[in-house]
């Protein structure tokens, strides 16, 4: 924090404010307007959270132009490197890398909850069997409010402990079964022995007549991709979540309406949107074309898996799955390198173009982990379902944050009202 204060006064009416300065570990300061509506009487206008700080987090640190990303001050590289998604989901949680004996608690905590209700199955028999699985997703996470009134009490700090446990826990069953109903396979269970991203392999790939090889290519994939999706501060899902939860609403709603935000192609869904753009181009050839339909005012084309609110100058999560796309591409499915020679020239295409250049357009995270998940098998339709499960610590991270925080409130933005002014009720022969 700091001792800077901006004086503000309207000339028109003298009405003034003194408005504090903030100072974060890092990042801009941050002026506190939450007094001047009571001091001055007006709002502040900021379509789109252009330049507003919805709360105060310590959870993770962005700085788009420098391209840094830090979970509890540690560089996404390094957790990249050398961490495992659940290690990385107990410093998101806790705020420090576990100890090994912290870690065996956390592990025996989380797969403690892997398997659901017998009685949740049904709810997926409910589901038309070509139901987006986001969709079930929306639907079956939600569901879980109305299972474990044991501990609901939003207002005990163990209660909240133990209903993150469970989201994080049941997400990749949930995410699994949702994949199965839509190939009409039956579900498989958990099994406990096997680490977090492997259990959720097997629950997609087993059957009941045959188990499934686990590939230490794609298990190191998959934990890299969830390590990179984890948590990105207050993004739209994310702050979703917050505001789900300011109004006290329970965590598993608050996680479903997190599920429902991610799923929009300007969000999570640009994973598999990407995939359905790099499909529809087809070609190298077709590049210009397309090229052209993004930079058209009047074409809704956008380059999928290009630009960020954040990122002006790269995304440091992409820089690290575009190498292990080389990875998994040599080891695991030479079929879908086409694509990837796509993506390549695409990217090499947009970041000479003027257009892209001018307005900081970089490749994000999600130019290319759908190849990867592709080339691992994992269909189109469930490449948002992955990024969901690996973003829930995050989101159940930042719902315990807001929870604990003895000053929280609900959250309640203003508006510029643009509607009809007062006028009278006509009855319908008037009309
Ligand atoms: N292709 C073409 N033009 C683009 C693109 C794109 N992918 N992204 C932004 N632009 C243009 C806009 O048309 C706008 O141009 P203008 O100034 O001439 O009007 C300018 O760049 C700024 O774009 P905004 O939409 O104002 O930027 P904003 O910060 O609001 O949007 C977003 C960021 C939504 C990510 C945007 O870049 C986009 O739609 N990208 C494609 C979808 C995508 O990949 N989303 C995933 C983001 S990462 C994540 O959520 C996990």
């Amino acid at each position: 924090m700091t001792n800077k204060f901006v004086n503000l006064t309207n000339s028109t009416d003298g009405l003034s404010a003194e408005l504090p300065l903030y100072l974060g570990t890092e990042g801009p300061e941050v002026l506190d307007i939450s007094t001047l509506y009571r001091d001055m009487g007006v709002f502040t206008y900021d379509p789109g959270f252009m330049a507003t700080a919805s709360c105060k987090s310590s959870i993770t640190y962005i700085d788009g132009n420098k391209g840094i990303l830090r979970y509890r001050g540690y560089p996404i590289e390094q957790l990249a490197e050398n961490s495992n998604y659940l290690e990385v989901s107990y410093l998101l949680l806790y705020g420090e890398l576990p100890t090994s004996i912290q870690f065996d608690i956390f592990k025996g905590n989380i797969c403690y909850h892997t398997m659901v209700k017998e009685t949740l199955k049904s709810f997926f028999g409910g589901f038309h069997h070509d139901a987006h699985p986001m969709g079930i997703m929306v639907g079956v996470v939600g569901s879980l409010s109305a299972f474990y009134h044991d501990s609901l009490d939003i207002h005990d700090p163990r209660h909240r402990e133990i209903s993150a446990h469970r989201l994080i826990a049941k997400m990749p069953t949930i995410a699994a079964a949702s994949y199965k109903h839509s190939i009409g396979e039956p579900f498989i269970y958990p099994r406990n022995d096997l680490d977090y991203c492997e259990n959720f392999l097997r629950m997609m790939f087993a059957t009941p007549c045959e188990d499934y090889q686990l590939d230490p290519v794609a298990v190191k994939a998959v934990n890299l991709l969830f390590i990179l999706h984890a948590d990105h501060e207050q993004n739209a899902s994310t702050s979703t979540v917050r505001l789900a939860g300011s109004s006290q609403a329970n965590p598993f709603a608050c996680i479903a309406s997190g599920i429902a935000s991610l799923w929009g192609p300007f969000h999570g869904g640009a994973n598999e949107a990407v995939l359905d753009m790099l499909n529809e181009i087809g070609d190298v050839s077709q590049i210009d074309k397309y090229i052209a339909k993004a930079k058209d005012k009047d074409d809704p084309f956008r380059l999928m898996g290009f630009g960020h609110r954040v990122y002006k100058n790269f995304d440091p999560r992409a820089t690290i799955i575009r190498e292990m796309c080389h990875e998994v591409l040599k080891t695991v499915s030479a079929e879908d390198n086409p694509l990837f020679e796509l993506a390549l020239e695409l990217e090499q295409v947009a970041l000479n173009d003027e257009y892209f250049v001018e307005r900081k357009l970089y490749p994000n995270v999600d130019f290319y982990s759908g190849i990867i998940y592709r080339a691992l098998k994992i269909p189109n339709n469930m490449l948002t379902v992955m990024f969901a499960i690996a973003r829930t610590v995050g989101w159940v991270a930042h719902w315990l944050e807001m929870m604990a925080d003895p000053k929280q409130r609900i959250g309640r933005p203003r508006q510029i009202y643009t509607g009809a002014g007062e006028r009278d009720y006509r009855s319908m022969d008037k009309r």
